[in-house]
Parts: C-alpha cells; structure tokens; sequence
C-alpha cells in the first residue's frame, strides 16, 4: 500500500464506527462481512445504525429496478446524517459498494453529492486504502469499478466466523451466461472459481470459530471448476466431499445453481454426502421453450424436468426452490400456463418469483414486445397463489415427522430457540439455550405458511 495507508490499530485505540447496509443476494451479504473484515484491523469497530458511524457502506443491489431505486432513497437520508455530522465538527465518509456501484458509478456520483466513494464487487480489498484516501482530502471523489487482474480474494484478511452457527463461503463469483434478462454478468464480470485449498482453508476456519453449517455462493455456484491438488480441477460436488471431511461441520448447502450445470458429480454428492442438505435452488425462470430461448437460457422445461428426476432418483426427499421471472418481453398467455403447469408438476417446497424489470444494457431490456404492467401483475398474483399454496402443502406434510434441526439462536419466545430443518424451512423449538448449535431431533407439531413448530424428541445427535 502506498502513503495513503490508514495506521492499523491497537485495540485499545478510540474505535471509529463503521455501518454498512446490505441489499440484495446472500452473496452481498458475504461481501459486507468482508468489508467489515477488511475495516476491522484499522479501528473501525460495527455501528448498529448509520447515525453513530464514521464510515457508511451501502452495499447495493441491482438485479432488479426497485433493488436500484432503493440505494437513492437510502442516501437521501444518508445526505442529511452527514450534514448533521459535519455541523457538529465531525466527518461521515459515504461509500457505495455492490452492483449499482459497478453500473452506474458516475450516475451516482452525479445524483448524489455525499458520495466519497464509490467501489465495485471486485475491488473492495482496496477499501481501506481508498477510505484513506477519502479521510486525508476534504472532498475527494473516488471511483473504482475496474476489474482487477488478480482476484480479490488474494487481498482479503482471514473471514472472521458471523456470530451464530452458519456461514457463508463465496466460492465462485461472476456469470458467463448472459441470459438476456440478467445484469450479473456485466456487474460481477466473468466467472471465476476460487481455488479448493483456499476453499477448504476458509471453512476450516470457520468451522474452529463454532460454525455448523456453511452455505457455499455463487452466482452461479455449481459451475465451480476450482484449481485442485496437482493441476487437477475440481467441480462442485468434488468440493463438496472434500469439505464433508471437515471434522465439526455438519452441514452443507450451496446457491444459486443453474439447471445446465447440475452435472453427474454433483447428483453424486447428493446421493452420497450425509452433510450436504437435501434442499435445492435451482432456479427455472419460465415454464415455456419459447421463454427459454428468448431468455438464452440454453435449457428447455423438458430439461429441467429431467433433471429434477435424477437429482429426486438420487435424493428422494431433495426438496426444491425456484426463481421464476413472469411478463418477460413477448411472453403471452399461452407461456405463462406452461409456467404454472411446470410449477404444478414439479411442486416446489418454497420460491421467489419476479415481475420481469429491465435492466439498461440488458438485450431484453430493448426488446420491442414489453408486456405491460396490468398483465405481469396479474400473472404474478396467479403464479404466487400456486407457489404459497405448495409452500403450505410441504409445510403441512412434516407435522409428524421427527426432522433434524440445528438450533441456530433464541425464538421470540422465552424458552424457545429458532433453527433450520433440512429443508431449510425455520422451525421454533422449546429448547434450553445451551443447544444453540447442536442439531436436535425434533417432532413437528404445528405448521405456518414459513416456518414450523416442534419439540424436542431426543438428545441432540450432533
Ligand atoms: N427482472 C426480474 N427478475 C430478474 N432476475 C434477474 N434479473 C431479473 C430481471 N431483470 C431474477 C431471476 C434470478 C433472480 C436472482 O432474480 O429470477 O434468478
Ligand atoms: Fe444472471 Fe443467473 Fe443467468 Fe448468470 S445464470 S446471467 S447470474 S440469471
């Protein structure tokens, strides 16, 4: 680092606050805690609100236009903190991270003037050199949405474990895909998998800090092809039965996936790896061909079929998740029942789904045929109904069962503590605190529309 190095602290030093703000994907939410990681080490200690800080991060969203919008209301208030700040003698750095930075880093720097910096999704290592460079001029303005060389990921400092029992590890990041609806390949760039042994050498950090579970991210996670042991490569359900070795981690997830790369090794680790939970986001998008291919999704709904029957052959109680986008540019009413037939047919336990929102710079964005706002509400009311009626449906059919729970912290209720079934699904348990972390057989008493409620129904088993 160069002289505009910011001094690294002795604990004792008067701590600075920092404050970020997460919108968005899982994968943003790992990026906070590393630039919270990063921060850490030069006295910037967490703020619980953007008042008390000295440093604001706004880590933003941009895969849809109401994620966007959000980050300009947010530095309204932002603008009147920093203001106040100023007026009592002391000085508030806003910084902008994420994918609205890397979009519209000048836009944002012209719509908003309390903006000292703004930083893309891959150089944030460099924040603390450039909150530096930021503190030492009055009113210096820093952009920097460049694509580094080298990944940033040979810059960060060791993941401090998330208070709690679960984790997210970014394993891969960036999208070659290009469906035509989508900004992630323009905002997070190409894609790029981290090596197995920094894979590995993370969650074993993790896992002797108490984590129980580790959610592996990507944005498009399963196309995972990292650098293994002597030159070998390494997919996604070869690194998955690698990290099943770690002693203590009993779980494992990983997100978001796409259905062209669910490939046999990773129906394998299904099948094999106990830790590896039987619960899938595999998102489909739209349930008609003519959709798909508009979209460049490169899979039909056959496809996709066909591949939810290997994994349900290799997995029989693999529950499943799903993105669907309605009111893509030149959908019509006869796309739209093929969605809703694939959802009937598939029966997903739980889903997100979209109106579709262009995205500037996006192919789809330009397409001449936009469906209007009327039908894509009223689509998307149709297929939410379907999706809340599944969602209940799986829900209801565990009451009775006895499910694996890792209690991950205190319910609502005293006495009570909150975890993950399998399934992902939340389920509250009567429970004494000191089980936080253990996985606990639990009896299902009572479903709602997104959690379940059950007691204790045996020692904890892990
Ligand atoms: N409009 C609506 N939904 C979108 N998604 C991505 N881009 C758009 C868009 N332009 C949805 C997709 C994706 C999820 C993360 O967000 O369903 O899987
Ligand atoms: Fe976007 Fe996912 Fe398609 Fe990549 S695969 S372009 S991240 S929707």
């Amino acid at each position: 680092m160069t002289q505009a190095q910011i001094t690294r602290k002795a604990p004792h030093d008067t701590a600075k606050r920092v404050f970020i703000k997460t919108y968005g994907c899982q994968m943003n939410v790992y990026d906070s805690a590393r630039m919270a990681d990063l921060m850490a080490p030069y006295g910037f200690m967490p703020a619980e609100t953007a008042h008390e800080a000295d440093l604001v991060i706004l880590n933003t969203c941009h895969i849809r236009e109401k994620a966007a919008e959000k980050v300009y209301s947010e530095l309204g208030t932002i603008r009147r903190l920093k203001a106040a700040k100023a007026r009592s003698g002391s000085r508030m750095i806003v910084a902008v991270a994420g994918c609205v930075a890397q979009a519209q880093g000048a836009e944002i720097m012209s719509r908003a003037s309390c903006v000292d910096l703004v930083i893309g999704p891959q150089s944030y290592h460099r924040l603390p050199e450039l909150v530096a460079r930021a503190l030492r001029t009055e009113r210096a303005r820093i952009l920097e949405t460049s694509f580094p060389a080298e990944p940033k990921f040979d810059h960060l400092p060791q993941a401090r474990a998330p208070r709690g029992v679960t984790a997210f590890l970014t394993v891969q990041e960036g999208c070659d895909k290009f469906c035509s609806f989508c900004v992630v390949p323009y905002t997070r760039g190409a894609e790029y998998s981290r090596p197995v042994a920094e894979v590995l050498a993370e969650a074993r950090n993790l896992v002797r800090q108490g984590i129980r579970e580790i959610t592996l991210l990507g944005q498009n996670v399963n196309a995972y092809h990292g650098e293994g042991p002597n030159g070998s490569e390494w997919g996604l359900g070869a690194l998955i039965r690698g990290l099943a070795e770690l002693p203590g981690l009993a779980r494992i997830r990983y997100t978001t996936s796409h259905p062209g790369d669910v490939d046999d090794e990773l129906i394998g680790a299904h099948r094999d790896v106990p830790q590896l939970m039987p619960f899938l986001h595999l998102p489909v998008q739209s349930g008609s061909d003519r959709v798909l291919a508009m979209m460049n999704r490169r899979h039909t709904a056959q496809d996709y079929r066909r591949i939810v029957d290997r994994l349900r052959m290799a997995k029989p109680d693999l529950a499943l998740s799903c993105d669907l986008i309605v009111g893509y540019p030149g959908e019509g009413d006869a796309d739209f029942r093929q969605t809703l037939d694939l959802v009937a047919e598939i029966g997903f336990a739980q889903a997100f789904s979209f109106k579709y929102s262009p995205r500037p710079g996006t192919p789809a964005a330009s397409a001449p045929d936009q469906v209007s706002e009327e039908a894509k509400a009223e689509r998307l009311t149709v297929l939410q109904a379907l999706l809340r009626m599944q969602q209940r449906k799986f829900n209801q059919a565990c009451i009775g069962r006895i499910l694996p729970v890792l209690l991950e912290k205190p319910g609502r209720h005293e006495g009570q503590l909150v975890g993950r079934s399998p399934y992902l699904q939340s389920v509250h348990v009567a429970a004494p605190s000191d089980l936080v972390g253990r996985i606990v057989p639990s009896l299902i008493l009572d479903a709602g529309a997104s959690s379940l409620a059950g007691s204790l129904a045996g020692p904890a088993v892990a």
